[in-house]
């Protein structure tokens, strides 16, 4: 039984694999927004999302389907899909039936990852999320990624940024430490300035988390060193859903010095976020939650996030039609 009322997944871009995760030639089973799809890149390097399951006999193309001259062939009787859907190949037969097609995916890849545009009632995507210019720079370093799978609903994940008296409990922050919350259309910065023993020292910090609507964030680190870190959760179903997150963190004038210090910053970021998973991973969702003073702008949050969630009516059509599919 889902631990929250609200429907799986909202509308918007969302990170589906990293891009290194797709060489050419290669075909990516994916599970996302509670259907399957599937991934391939051909011999022109543009990557294809597709619906997964065959409109002949039902097979997965991403179980055992192969990239064949930039379509994608079906392992069970060898039907050939471009990167549109369309069926361009039926062996030994003479005409491709016209339902012979697949749902295409909006697709988009930007800052080291993939990313596909979900729309429970199919609308044309919005501007994908912008380029971020620390990942072609030289004076960053290149990414160290991470991905985690975790048993909650996405908007767990999401409405943590802005949960202020978490981040003293749950992450041993300064609980004077101030946050800001400053919406603006699909996309919103959360400013947290604060202070936190690290290493045995007093250590300030300055973080501005930039979403770019449901899912997609950019958060800056400026102090005490430059980080960037790209981040981007995906509904996977009802029940979980994945993080997938790059550091980028800025190069230092001494090469030997960098390497600790880039093992110590993703080990300690990774532990972050493994503080807040057994919490997510057991809470249930209030849609009145009793709050206090120190509580940060939740309630303000949701609001906001509000609407990239699809009508009820839309989401009943979503729920029905993975039904019979
Ligand atoms: S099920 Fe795909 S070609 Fe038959």
């Amino acid at each position: 039984m889902s631990r929250t009322p609200l429907p799986s997944s909202p509308n918007g871009w969302f990170q589906v694999a990293f891009d290194h995760e797709l060489p050419r030639g290669a075909v990516r089973a994916v599970r996302a927004f509670g259907q399957r799809l599937v991934l391939f890149r051909g011999a022109d390097g543009e990557a294809r999302a597709l619906d997964a399951y065959c409109p002949h006999l039902g097979a997965d193309l991403g179980a055992g389907g192969r990239v064949l001259s930039g379509t994608i062939e079906c392992p069970f009787h060898g039907w050939r899909f471009d990167g549109d859907g369309r069926c361009v190949a039926i062996p030994g037969a003479q005409r491709i039936p016209p339902a012979a097609r697949l749902r295409s995916w909006p697709i988009a890849e930007l800052n080291g990852g993939i990313c596909v545009y979900h729309h429970a009632e199919g609308r044309e995507p919005a501007d994908p999320p912008p380029a971020v210019p620390e990942c072609e720079s030289q004076e960053w370093h290149s990414p160290m990624r991470a991905q985690f799978h975790i048993r909650a609903h996405i908007q767990d994940f999401v409405e943590n940024v802005v949960d202020a008296a978490h981040f003293s409990r749950v992450h041993s922050y300064d609980p004077a430490s101030t946050l800001t919350f400053e919406p603006r259309g699909a996309t919103f910065v959360v400013h947290l300035e604060s202070a936190r023993r690290f290493l045995g020292r007093e250590v300030r910090s300055d973080l501005r988390i930039h979403y770019f609507g449901p899912s997609y964030a950019v958060s800056r680190v400026s102090k005490p060193l430059e980080m960037v870190v790209i981040g981007s959760v995906l509904p996977v179903d009802d029940e979980t859903i994945e993080y997938r997150a790059s550091f980028i963190l800025k190069r230092g004038r001494l090469r030997a010095l960098d390497a600790i210090l880039k093992r110590i910053v993703y080990r300690q970021a990774c532990a972050e976020i493994r503080n807040d998973i057994p919490i997510w991973e057991n809470k249930r969702y209030w849609e009145h939650p009793v709050l206090a003073s120190n509580d940060g702008p939740v309630m303000k949050f949701r609001s906001w996030y509000r609407q990239f969630y699809p009508s009820s009516a839309a989401a009943a059509a979503e729920v029905a039609s993975e039904r019979v599919r």
